[in-house]
């Protein structure tokens, strides 16, 4: 009898134990991590080049207004509009095709551009404005300007969310996550055709809302929010595309169904056969992948980092109550995590149009002794 209660106590310590995982963490801060950027308004992009040069992507979830992508300046803490002033001055007057209506992410690619993710929806949840509004912008960090512009209307719906891109050298093709209607967009970046494969799927569909702090996230008007397909890399050998719904459970496939399938409809419509389950992921901000193939995934519920070993093991790399919603990470030259704490699910979308972002928001680093996957940046 004695056995048995301690046993159910000790099932109960370990139902409390995993319980506490999905909550909110007020746990001590950790000592490891450094603050790099202090900021009034949030940031859920951030990229560095080997130089030291750093673009930001305002999220403006708090309200404020503002250039979206910023060039930062660590010595004078001040963000200059990035391109330039134009492209980020967007009103519902401007052409679509040459202003940044919404990015939702941005990155240094593999070929040392600057890539600008532009949903071409003018606020979270409202329509895509097609067909010239959602795109793929390259800046070049040399000239500053502008060098390409990838149309991406023939890809998208009026609910899309362009959410994230992600490149394979090796087959010219990048791969963008769709989080507004359920899919992956494959586009070849030499031609700029593009298709959408994995429609509907369980891997690109949310079957539950995403959460944060402890607490399911309501659009506008009071549903729950559900992200589709969001956070997404390629493995450093090219061999792999890992990708997920914002709620988490990541997926697997081979990068050459997808570049396959590009070519061939037959093909694209049983790609799911193709697919299989990476790591059973927690609802997540962002993600990173290192030289070494692990996945860096943030935790929006419980402040943590969790690390997705290329076998699929997940084990702790951090856990501090200031990794409040980490937003897409980054990896330098110099082995730092970048880790935006960009507190999305307090901001105006998640709140009925208030915000409860406090202020100041921080950016934070931490050294995970690996360098980038180089096809991903340098
Ligand atoms: C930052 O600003 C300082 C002072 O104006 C300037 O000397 C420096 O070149 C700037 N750095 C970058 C990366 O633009
Ligand atoms: C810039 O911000 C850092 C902290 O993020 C601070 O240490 C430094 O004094 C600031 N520099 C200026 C010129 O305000
Ligand atoms: C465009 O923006 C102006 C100023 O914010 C607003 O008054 C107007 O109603 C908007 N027009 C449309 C079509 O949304
Ligand atoms: C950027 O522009 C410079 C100057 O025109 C050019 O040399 C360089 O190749 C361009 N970079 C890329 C990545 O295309
Ligand atoms: C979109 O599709 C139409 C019809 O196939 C084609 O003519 C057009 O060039 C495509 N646009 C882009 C930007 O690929
Ligand atoms: C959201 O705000 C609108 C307008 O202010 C209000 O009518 C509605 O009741 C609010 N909904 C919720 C769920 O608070
Ligand atoms: C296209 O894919 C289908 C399904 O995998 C396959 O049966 C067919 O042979 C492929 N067609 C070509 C031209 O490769
Ligand atoms: C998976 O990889 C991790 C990290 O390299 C390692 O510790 C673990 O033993 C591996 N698990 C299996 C089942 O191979």
């Amino acid at each position: 009898m004695l056995s048995r209660l301690l046993s159910a106590a000790c099932i109960l310590v370990a139902l409390k134990a995993n319980q506490s995982t999905a909550q909110s963490y007020h746990g001590p801060e950790d000592p490891r991590i450094e603050i790099a950027l202090t900021l009034e308004h949030p940031v859920n992009g951030i990229s560095t080049t080997p130089a030291g040069r750093l673009f930001i992507l305002y999220a403006r979830v708090d309200g404020s207004t503002g250039p979206q992508v910023a060039e930062y300046n660590r010595t004078t803490n001040t963000s200059t509009a990035y391109p330039n002033e134009q492209w980020n001055s967007y009103t519902n007057r401007s052409d679509p095709a040459t202003h940044l209506i919404r990015t939702n992410s941005q990155r240094i690619g593999p070929d040392g551009n600057l890539w600008l993710v532009d949903t071409g929806s003018p606020s979270f949840g409202a329509p895509v404005i097609l067909p010239n509004g959602p795109k793929l912008v390259v800046v070049n960090l040399t000239t500053n300007e502008v060098c390409r512009v990838y149309n991406m209307g023939n890809a998208t719906l009026s609910s899309s969310l362009l959410d994230d891109v992600r490149f394979n050298p090796a087959s010219n093709m990048a791969y963008l996550t769709d989080a507004g209607a359920p899919g992956i967009i494959i586009l070849n970046l030499g031609t700029g055709d593009t298709r959408r494969v994995l429609v509907d799927d369980p891997s690109t569909s949310a079957y539950m809302p995403v959460s944060a702090e402890g607490k399911l996230l309501h659009a506008t008007g009071g549903a729950f929010e559900h992200i589709y397909a969001d956070q997404h890399e390629v493995s450093p050998d090219g061999k792999w595309y890992y990708y997920q719904p914002s709620n988490g459970g990541m997926s697997m496939i081979e990068t050459k169904y997808l570049d396959l399938a590009f070519y061939n409809s037959t093909l694209a419509q049983v790609l799911s056969q193709y697919r299989q389950p990476y790591a059973h992921t927690p609802s997540t901000g962002g993600t990173a992948i290192d030289a070494d193939g692990n996945t860096y995934v943030s935790d929006t519920d419980s402040q943590r980092i969790i690390t997705v070993h290329p076998n699929g093991t997940m084990t702790l790399l951090v856990q501090d109550p200031r990794l409040l919603w980490v937003d897409a990470m980054w990896i330098d030259t110099q082995k730092r995590l970048w880790m935006p704490a960009a507190q999305l699910n307090r901001g105006t979308p998640f709140n009925n149009g208030t915000s409860y972002v406090v202020p100041p928001l921080r950016v934070f680093t931490i050294d995970i002794g690996i360098g980038p996957s180089p096809i991903d940046h340098a």
